[in-house]
């Protein structure tokens, strides 16, 4: 069994990035399991809060499911032609201290995807996170790209996916994504 974190970069409750994420979690391939973590309840990274407390608990745990897991699924919003705050505060926190970066990043395969209301779903932001992602040491997945634009027309009300050739591509993209992972496993 191959488990694979997916983290959606938006906080809010409608938000299509979360919905694409769910809809991940049920186009898995067989004997491998998405298990949805949040960037909900991380503070805001400050060194002073670091030197005085540690690492907080919702990034303690968040860490040690990334370094456990066979990969890393991020879902990225788009923020000004770029990534978002809130997601890269999530991920610099996971980044601390620095010599932990080794083993919750170095070699972890990584994919990205986004949902955009806007034509060009996501594309700039998920340029944005490549630096990040290297500096890090990831892994990335880079044999397919899922580029979800005009959202509004790819979710219903209640958040399900129900574009049949996203589903499609998604699908595509998870199976790759996975055999990638999988040929990464020692
Ligand atoms: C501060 C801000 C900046 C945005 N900039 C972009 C942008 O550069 N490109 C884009 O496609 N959408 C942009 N949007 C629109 C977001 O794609 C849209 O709000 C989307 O629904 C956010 O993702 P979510 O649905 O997962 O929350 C921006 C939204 C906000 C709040």
């Amino acid at each position: 069994m191959m488990t694979i974190i997916g983290i959606s970069g938006s906080l809010r409750r409608g938000s299509y990035n979360t919905s694409l994420l769910r809809a991940a979690a049920q186009l898995m391939p067989d004997n491998v399991q998405l298990r949805i973590e949040t960037i909900a309840g991380i503070p805001l990274y400050n060194g002073d809060l670091e030197a005085a407390e540690g690492i907080p608990q919702p990034v303690a745990s968040l860490k040690e499911a990334v370094a456990g897991a066979d990969g890393l699924l991020l879902v990225t919003p788009e923020y000004n032609n770029s990534l978002p705050g809130v997601f890269k505060n999530a991920i610099d926190w996971l980044s601390r201290p620095p010599a932990d970066i080794p083993r919750i990043f170095g070699g972890k395969p990584v994919a990205l995807i986004g949902a955009s209301p806007g034509g060009f779903g996501t594309i700039l932001s998920q340029n944005a996170w490549l630096p990040v992602l290297r500096t890090l040491g990831a892994d990335l997945w880079s044999g397919g790209r899922l580029l979800v634009s005009r959202a509004q027309g790819v979710f219903d009300q209640s958040g399900t996916l129900t574009d049949a050739a996203i589903k499609d591509r998604l699908r595509d993209f998870l199976h790759g994504f996975v055999a990638f992972a999988g040929s990464r496993k020692h």
